[in-house]
């Protein structure tokens, strides 16, 4: 058969790891765990059918890692040893239906905390709210909504500054983690350094003012992620993948640049990672991480990747020929589709068989991110199978025979 989109076919190495095209499903938070973060059917075959529709690459979503200062509600978690023979059922479906595995892992939301959340109140790098313009959300994006206060637009509450020893903590429940994610039988994990979260909150000079070992200084303020990187590789070994995601651009003003992150990434990828997964914006400037247009953060990819030598990874794609460009232009190495992923998983396939017009097309409505923000499972207008996967029989990896048939 021929392939009209070779460079998107074309196979590519994450550090020791051999993935079959560069095609990824982005990591999306799809509340389809139980309650209190263990992986259940739906999740299993939410992922599955993306695997099965010919994705390289899976990242799971954003994963806690511990529980100390807020409660799980429907957010995976790898903070257990208990949660590690679920986890390791989801590795193994995604393998079986020939996708690579790799779990992102997340330290919480700090000052854009979910507030109902948190255990004792938001806790962040320092007690500086977070504030959010009215003219900052994407089209069609909830923007008030009663039980999510700090991602509507205003002030958010005032958050409690961590102690140095609660930060330390926090690092050995990020690599505790990391080594349940490798038990389990992920190919690796992933970072979430992006978003305006707590990690990125550590690095942005807007949302940290501490004068310990963790800011006040650029140096200082890059030191949690560093931390997390080393302390992960120093236990896990060279053999497994580490990504980072970055928004490396936070679009608001006294966040991150480009320019900075253009300094920053290096240092990071230097500490041990095997890929750098781009974001844009956060919750100042969602209409940065969830863009109604396509294609509008390739630029900012190009601009990391012409600093560094580890594959880059770029959202917000949706039609093959914009994948192809971005990547035989040099502008990505990978391209993670997400929102596009829950309208079609058949996307990889479909553009690989070259049937284009039957690529169910995502309009960026934001129906999934709207009924995720309100707690709710996933759903998507386009795609009434949407997080109703596990009803679909041929999800499922393991056909087991009957007795008879032994
Ligand atoms: C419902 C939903 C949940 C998301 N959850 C996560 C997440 O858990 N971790 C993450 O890094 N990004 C998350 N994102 C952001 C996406 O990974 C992606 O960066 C963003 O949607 C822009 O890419 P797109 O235009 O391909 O959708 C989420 C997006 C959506 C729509």
């Amino acid at each position: 058969m021929d392939i009209k989109f070779e460079k998107l076919f074309e196979p590519i190495k994450i550090g020791s790891l051999q993935v079959k095209n560069r095609i990824a499903m982005g990591p999306m938070g799809t509340r389809s765990c139980t309650h209190d973060g263990y992986v259940t059917d739906q999740l299993l075959t939410h992922y599955t059918a993306r695997a099965k529709g010919g994705a390289g690459l899976i990242i799971v979503e954003h994963t806690l890692v511990t529980t100390r200062h807020w409660s799980s509600k429907r957010i995976t978690g790898l903070w257990d040893e208990e949660q590690v023979t679920e986890m390791g059922e989801l590795a193994e479906a995604i393998h079986t239906f020939g996708a690579k595995a790799i779990i992102q892992l997340s330290l919480g939301f700090g000052q854009v905390g979910h507030i109902s959340r948190a255990k004792d109140g938001l806790v962040a790098p320092s007690a500086i709210p977070v504030v959010i313009r009215e003219d900052s959300f994407p089209r069609r994006f909830p923007k008030r909504l009663k039980e999510i206060e700090v991602r509507g637009a205003g002030v958010g509450p005032v958050p409690r500054a961590l102690t140095t020893e609660e930060i330390m903590e926090l690092e050995d429940d990020f690599v505790k983690a990391a080594r349940r994610a490798k038990i389990a039988g992920f190919d690796g994990i992933e970072v979430h350094g992006g978003h305006g979260y707590l990690i990125a909150q550590f690095l942005s000079p807007i949302s940290n003012a501490r004068t310990d070992l963790y800011g006040g200084s650029p140096e200082n303020r890059l030191r949690l992620p560093l931390n997390l990187i080393r302390k992960t590789r120093a236990v896990l070994g060279t053999d497994w993948v580490i990504g980072y995601r970055i928004s490396a651009d936070e679009h608001f003003e006294g966040g991150l640049t480009l320019e900075d992150s253009k300094g920053i990434v290096p240092v990071l990828v230097g500490a041990g990672l095997d890929y750098v997964h781009l974001s844009s914006g956060g919750p100042r400037s969602s209409k940065w991480t969830f863009p109604d247009e396509e294609g509008v953060i390739i630029p900012e990819a190009a601009a990391i990747k012409s600093v560094v030598s580890v594959p880059v990874l770029c959202p917000n794609i949706y039609t093959p020929q914009v994948a192809e460009d971005a990547l035989s232009e040099g502008k990505a190495d990978i391209v993670s589709l997400a929102r596009q992923y829950l309208a079609d998983p058949e996307w990889a396939n479909k553009a690989k068989a070259g049937k284009i017009d039957q690529i169910r097309a995502c309009t960026r409505c934001n129906f999934c991110s709207q009924r995720v923000l309100e707690g709710l499972a996933i759903r998507c207008p386009l795609n009434p199978e949407l997080g109703l996967e596990r009803f679909n029989p041929e999800y499922y990896p393991i056909k087991r025979k009957r007795d008879s048939e032994r």
